[in-house]
């Protein structure tokens, strides 16, 4: 196995005094041999330290390195966790300015989902928050940060959280690919993460694409074997069209919801996405690499080494994954609610507006400049957020009474993509106008422009949730409200 980066463990037990137990965050690290795979922990009965703060990367062909935001010393730190069981993370604050972590995807608790003003009040920096849940899905999830998020996220702070279900057997190896572009100089400086043409279109784009952290990595892989692979967009503005070449790939999950298995033949993997893969490996000495369609010209973003001898014979089975247990929406009972997602509409004013109440009953007047912007370029029903008093948080965009169906119809009239994302429920893509997609379970769903999509889910989580853009720089530009499940 050789030195691996335990690296988000290592350091908070070196910067936060003996009081931890180190014995579980050394545990285990699984997965890691091979090269170009990410660091992984498992998520033990122990806490998680997970530190935020700047770290030296270096990136690409760049001459010196760049001033990344990770949490520990390595990108995208890997949690395993097992369904049912406690994950307890703590959120060390060593950055210059407050954080928080949003578990994207996960159905959460309120007070645990991460949103500074909206949640929980931000973490200080030299704060920690602890956050702790028990993950009711297998999956493969993602966390981030939710305010700022255009520069947090933008330098690196991400990592993923895979549940695990039982059918780790049936695979020979259990990959993580997290896709993220980076806009980097290349004297290794950032670039500005928000400009007002990329804000106003479809986003700034990366200049550096990376696959774990690395450009058109070679990533090792057992040969003629059963493979799992989680494909995780932690890009803030790319939309890949996901390809395998080499072999046969079969989508069994999408955003860690398990699908009934169809063939990939291309998938849309919008920022914040998740897909995941089984696929057999061909022999050692083929070729294998993942792919991105959406460009006219294909991009290689990976190759993989098969190592070995062949594992396994004959075709790969398949391979489902045991279904999701998620409440069916009641469709007849239900009134849908159409949100225009649309260019900015004239400020809106709210006389009155009450304060948001935390979890913890703190109340909330105002947010600070970080969770705050005076740009508005996009509206969600007409209506930006923060609106023009913009320290103020807006009231709810929708309402629902605990156990009620949720159906709303998603409006683009804009001519950009828009992956749409809701916080503590998974929803079912019903329909779509324009991108073919089987009915399946999400929490991110691209709305392709002039496209019309709707969804549905039981909102059976109380609290206050987002529902945004996760393009980031249209969510920190207007394209966001929240709503309230009450
Ligand atoms: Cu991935 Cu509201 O976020
Ligand atoms: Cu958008």
């Amino acid at each position: 196995m050789g030195r691996h980066p335990l690296a988000p463990t290592r350091r908070a037990v070196l910067a936060g005094g003996g009081a931890l137990a180190a014995t579980s965050l050394f545990g285990c690290n699984r997965n890691s041999a091979g090269s170009g795979r990410l660091a992984e922990i498992a998520v033990g009965p122990e806490a998680v330290m997970l530190e935020a703060a700047e770290q030296p990367l270096m990136l690409g062909g760049n001459g010196a390195p760049t001033p990344a935001w990770l949490y520990g010393n390595s990108p995208f730190p890997v949690l395993r966790a097992k369904v049912g069981q406690q994950v307890e993370a703590t959120l060390i604050n060593g950055l210059r300015e407050h954080t928080s972590i949003h578990w994207h995807g996960v159905r959460v608790a309120n007070g645990m989902d991460g949103v500074p003003y909206v949640t929980q009040m931000p973490v200080l920096p030299g704060e920690r928050f602890s956050y702790r849940f028990t993950p009711p899905d297998a999956g493969t999830f993602f966390f981030h940060p939710h305010c700022n998020t255009i520069e947090q996220l933008g330098r690196g702070l991400a990592g993923v959280l895979i549940v695990e279900d039982v059918s780790g057997r049936a695979f020979d190896a259990d990959i993580v690919l997290v896709l993220k572009d980076w806009r980097v100089a290349e004297n290794g400086s950032f670039l500005p993460f928000l400009t007002l043409e990329g804000a106003g279109r479809s986003g700034s784009y990366g200049t550096l694409r990376t696959v774990n952290g690395r450009t058109a990595p070679t990533i090792d892989l057992p040969a003629g074997a059963n493979v799992r692979l989680r494909l995780v967009n932690a890009d803030s503005t790319r939309v890949s069209d996901i390809g395998i070449d080499g072999a046969a790939a079969t989508v069994i999950a999408v955003d860690g919801n398990p699908v009934l298995p169809f063939a990939l033949e291309g998938w849309r993997l919008g920022p914040a996405m998740r897909v995941e893969l089984s696929l057999r490996t061909p022999a050692a000495g083929g070729k294998l690499a993942l792919v991105d369609y959406f460009a006219p010209q294909p991009v290689t973003l990976a190759s993989f080494a098969l190592q070995g001898t062949a594992r396994r014979r004959g075709d790969l089975p398949a391979i489902a994954l045991p279904p999701a247990t998620l409440p069916e929406p009641d469709l007849a009972r239900a009134q849908m609610r159409q949100l225009r997602l649309s260019a900015t509409a004239a400020a809106t004013d709210y006389a009155d507006l009450a304060p948001i109440v935390l979890p913890d009953g703190r109340r909330i007047e105002l947010l600070d400049s970080l969770c705050s912007t005076s740009r508005t370029l996009w509206a969600v029903d007409g209506k930006t957020w923060p609106q023009s008093g913009h320290e103020h948080l807006p009231p709810p965009l929708l309402e629902f009474a605990r156990g009620e169906t949720a159906h709303i119809e998603f409006v683009n009239t804009t001519p950009h993509i828009h992956p749409m994302h809701l916080h503590g429920h998974s929803f079912k893509v019903l329909s779509a106008s324009k991108l073919q997609r089987p009915v399946h379970w999400a929490d991110t769903v691209l709305v392709m422009p002039e496209e019309r999509v709707q969804i549905a889910f039981v909102a059976d989580n109380p609290g206050n949730w987002m529902l945004h853009c996760h393009i980031i720089e249209h969510q920190d530009t207007g394209m966001m409200a929240w709503f309230r499940v009450a």
